[in-house]
């Protein structure tokens, strides 16, 4: 079974996905972390995320993996284990612009599709539903107000040790959502048959169980 999760950045997508992947023994797909993986080695190769044909001319020489311990991603990029270089704003940021180049899709498309036919999956990222996914049996759009949604980001900055003003992450994730909603290609938008969710006003363990409601009645 697919689980598809879609949404903006600090909808709270991540949180869910992963309660929701331990509760059903489903394997999460953090799709998010293959882009920045990307956007990592474009940083380290002092290439501009929004030079399309420099980043497209790394890609062949791009070794991208993501295997499973104890239920945590583990991402490589060339062998080189970069998983806890992953979440700075500078990444996300250059994640953001990188995803909107149409051969970066294209390369990161059969890596997503091989991940996700292993076995039972909960797949998070903007396009699941839509391109990556489409067959997949329960489809998820998640929805929240922006002030929530850069104060839940803000709190996860500050927990990991960044500092940043909560105007400056407002802003970061209002140009991503931009970005992320207007690419011409593969663009954050809900499928046809997706659930909505709006998380404004609930807990991760409220939306979890909406969740597991719709998904049980499926199995
Ligand atoms: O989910 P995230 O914040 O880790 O994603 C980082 C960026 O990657 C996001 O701004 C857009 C891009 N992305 C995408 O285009 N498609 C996906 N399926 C997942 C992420």
């Amino acid at each position: 079974m697919i689980v598809a999760i879609d949404g903006p950045a600090g909808v709270g997508k991540s949180t869910v996905a992963k309660l929701l992947a331990s509760k059903l023994r489903f394997l999460y797909l953090d799709t998010g972390s293959l882009y920045r993986a990307v956007a990592w080695a474009v940083i380290r190769n002092r290439i501009d995320p929004a030079d399309a044909d420099a980043v497209s001319a790394i890609l062949p020489g791009l070794s991208v993996q993501m295997r499973f311990e104890n239920g945590t991603a583990v991402v490589e990029v060339n062998r080189q284990d970069i998983s806890n270089e992953l979440r700075t704003p500078e990444v996300s940021a250059a994640a953001s612009v990188v995803s909107a180049i149409p051969a970066v899709r294209a390369w990161l498309f059969p890596l997503q599709r091989e991940i996700g036919l292993q076995g039972s999956v909960v797949a998070e990222g903007r396009d699941m539903g839509t391109h990556i996914f489409p067959e997949a049996e329960v489809k998820f759009f998640l929805e929240a107000d922006p002030m929530v949604r850069a104060d839940r980001r803000h709190r996860e900055l500050v927990a990991a040790g960044h500092s940043r003003q909560i105007e400056q992450t407002a802003l970061d994730i209002s140009t991503r959502d931009g970005r992320d909603r207007s690419r011409a290609v593969a663009p954050l938008v809900p499928a046809d048959d997706a659930h909505h969710i709006d998380t404004s006003a609930m807990s991760a363990a409220e939306v979890v169980e909406h969740m597991m409601a719709v998904v049980t009645a499926k199995l």
